[in-house]
């Protein structure tokens, strides 16, 4: 379902703006159920994951208008509090409306979620938590029903710092009667903007970012205009693509501190990093030189969303790279397809070893997953020859204008579908 066709081997150079956080938008658009009343989001990315909670909203009965990098959600008048299975399928974020929901009618009938398949992607630790918030939750052929009069604030201790999760929690209680203490939250920077966005409506979250989270329930949520926070995984990748093409170029719009777990390791790989104000450069060396072993971890490690990324970039450096993959338990499906193109990788359940290769050779690869995807655009950017890298369907989920910013960028890469 559509491919890019990259002809490798040139140098890039000039800036690229980065766009909203895919990982932040979709949480705050789902929050809009929870608040109530109008609420404006800006620099929200166009995405196709951004289409199908759009979708989810307005099967709620929610007015949606999307203009621009603008979307307005006036979730007044909502009809009802039940997502269909084809809606819950097409993303993972559709867990994040059952908090949300639970918030605003004290109901919600869902289905699993969908997703990349990089691994089982359970969400027991949701549902135990909605319990602890005084939530039934029934699971029957499939579906699940969420009923309470009122949530009642609770203490959480989460045995994984799970993202979702943590957003589900803060959804679910913000509009509970009491005070609720989330112990062991993640601590990704998306969570801090979903809170600054929700006490902009009025919300009292405090520790958000923190590993100790503390939502006071509020009676009322107002409107709210808000400007979802830069993506630091775009970021990464367009940093990813100077460092892989021996380039130098100008990432604009990030936050330094969301990008410091990465910009050690690009450093290690001998690339220079200079930033100013929200701009930062990354200028690559002649040759990469292999970092340290990459080990993925909850926010502030490295995150799990580069590792795919970072795999592409260093299987042409010098070296043997150790990557350690602690979050997904599937997340190594590009290492085949990477393979095609002649790096050199082994995978051992959660380990892979990369021995760095002088080149590699453009070819007819498949993305698997989003970040996959990506990865494999990367590895052509700098490939002999051309590659092809099909079922891009999976890019769109979170790239916004991906080929023509690359474009922009010096690449020679045509969409093709
Ligand atoms: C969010 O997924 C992101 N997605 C993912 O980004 C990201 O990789 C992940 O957080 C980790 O940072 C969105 O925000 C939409 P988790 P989420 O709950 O919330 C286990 C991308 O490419 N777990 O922190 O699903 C789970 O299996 C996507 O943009 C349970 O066991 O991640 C995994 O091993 C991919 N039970 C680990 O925790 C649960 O109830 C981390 O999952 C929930 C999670």
């Amino acid at each position: 379902m559509g491919q890019y066709i990259i002809e490798g081997g040139n140098r890039l150079n000039g800036q690229v703006r980065v766009q909203g956080a895919k990982n932040s938008a979709l949480p705050i658009l789902a929050a809009a159920v929870a608040v109530g009343k109008p609420c404006l989001i800006h620099n929200c990315p166009d995405l196709s994951d951004i289409d199908a909670t759009i979708k989810i909203l307005r099967s709620l009965g929610c007015r949606v208008v999307k203009n621009g990098d603008m979307v307005s959600v006036d979730s007044t008048g909502l009809t009802s509090n039940v997502i269909s299975e084809c809606l819950m399928r097409e993303m993972r974020s559709s867990i994040i409306f059952m908090g949300a929901l639970i918030s605003r009618t004290g109901e919600a009938e869902i289905t699993a979620p969908g997703g990349c398949d990089i691994g089982l992607r359970p969400f027991d630790l949701h549902l135990s938590a909605m319990k602890k918030l005084g939530v039934n939750v029934s699971e029957k052929r499939g579906k699940i029903r969420c009923t309470c009069k009122r949530v009642r604030g609770g203490r959480i201790t989460l045995s994984f710092p799970s993202v979702g999760a943590t957003e589900n929690i803060i959804l679910a209680s913000v509009r509970a009667a009491g005070t609720t203490v989330i112990i062991n939250a993640a601590r990704e920077p998306e969570i801090a903007d979903l809170a600054y966005f929700l006490n902009s409506c009025g919300a009292r979250i405090s520790g958000a970012g923190e590993s100790v989270i503390t939502v006071e329930g509020v009676d009322a949520l107002h409107s709210s205009q808000y400007a979802i926070m830069p993506d630091r995984i775009a970021a990464c990748t367009y940093m990813a693509a100077a460092a892989i093409t021996g380039s130098s170029i100008i990432a604009d719009g990030v936050v330094l501190s969301h990008l410091a777990p990465v910009a050690g390791c690009f450093e290690q790989m001998g690339c220079r990093i200079e930033s100013s104000g929200n701009k930062l450069r990354l200028t690559a060396p002649e040759r990469l030189k292999s970092p340290e072993t990459v080990r993925t971890m909850p926010y502030p490690g490295f995150p799990t969303d580069c590792q795919a990324i970072i795999m592409s970039t260093v299987s042409v450096a010098q070296g043997t790279t150790i990557v350690c993959e602690n979050i997904f338990e599937n997340r190594f499906k590009h290492v085949a397809e990477l393979n095609r193109m002649g790096t050199d990788i082994k995978v051992h359940d959660k380990i892979a070893v990369i021995n760095g290769v002088k080149s590699l050779q453009g070819t007819a690869v498949n993305a698997t997953d989003l970040r996959a995807g990506a990865a494999l655009v990367l590895a052509g950017l700098c490939a002999e020859g051309t590659t092809y890298v099909r079922d891009i369907h999976y890019i769109d989920r979170g790239y916004d204008s991906f080929a023509e910013n690359l474009t922009a960028l010096g690449a020679v890469i045509k969409r093709k579908d």
